[in-house]
């Protein structure tokens, strides 16, 4: 059970964790602005069971620090990951972001995927008005760093209950976005505005999914995952109680048991 490495066709250098052993696989993919290390409470449950593997997208944790890139690369990145490693019986998971770029995967080779969870997330691409917001956070970051940066972000991110109740959890989440490099939190901003819609895949997905949403969730509310699932064949969709976006680390008891059992009914 380590951190491992490979290449991209392009010569970039993408880190992941992966527990090496179990007969299926369950893939983990970050939101923004974290690294797998967003997964801990998941990784710790999930890989007594599972092989767990989950990559720091490009300009995260240990991965390359690139910053110009584009979503599809990191689609194409993960598909690449999944073949070369031959990950077997691939449970993908996406947060957020990672549902974003997950979603671009399956438009590209769906059959690589076992099953889909899509976490926190939705097929929308940004609006303009959502595009200006980010060259707001992209200027934020640039001159006053992640760290910064993130305490606004988890202002949104989690509910006023985490907030005021638990230090703990803020202070952690705080620390796993300041240890992320600016340059890299930059270039998948950037990737995210340039990203197009990926509505179209839901009717044609044949796959079990689970769609997760935290009932207070902000960013990626419980309306957009209702209608992601009134689109998807073979879809149920679990509400988190008390949390916000951040369901996996607010809730993460329910988040990992919806998981856990859904896994085992696929
Ligand atoms: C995330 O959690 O990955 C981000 O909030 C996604 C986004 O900013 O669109």
């Amino acid at each position: 059970m380590s951190l491992k490495n490979f290449q991209t066709r392009d010569n970039e250098t993408i880190s992941y964790f992966d527990s090496e052993k179990g007969n299926e696989t369950v893939l983990l993919i970050h939101g923004f602005p974290f690294s797998h290390e967003m997964w801990t409470p998941q990784i710790e449950e999930l890989k007594k069971n599972y092989r767990v593997v989950a990559p720091d997208m490009r300009g995260m944790g240990g991965s390359s620090l690139d910053a110009q890139f584009t979503l599809e690369m990191l689609a194409n990145d993960l598909i690449f990951m999944v073949e070369e490693l031959e990950l077997p019986k691939v449970h993908a998971v996406g947060f957020s972001m990672g549902g974003y770029v997950l979603l671009r995967a399956l438009e590209k080779q769906a059959s690589l995927f076992y099953s889909i969870t899509l976490a926190d997330t939705q097929t929308a691409p940004d609006s303009d008005e959502t595009k200006i917001k980010r060259t707001d956070a992209l200027l934020a970051i640039k001159e006053k760093g992640l760290e910064i940066f993130a305490t606004g972000f988890l202002t949104k991110a989690t509910t006023q209950e985490t907030q005021n109740n638990r230090p703990i959890l803020m202070g952690e989440l705080k620390r796993l976005i300041g240890k992320n490099s600016s340059r890299g939190a930059i270039g998948l901003i950037l990737a995210m505005m340039g990203r197009t819609d990926t509505e179209a895949i839901l009717s044609k997905l044949t796959q079990k999914t689970l769609i997760l949403v935290g009932e207070h969730d902000v960013i990626t509310p419980v309306l957009v995952a209702q209608k992601m699932k009134e689109k998807i064949p073979h879809a149920e969709l679990k509400i988190i109680p008390q949390a916000g976006h951040m369901s996996n680390q607010e809730n993460e008891a329910f988040f990992n048991m919806e998981l856990e059992s859904f896994f085992r009914s696929v």
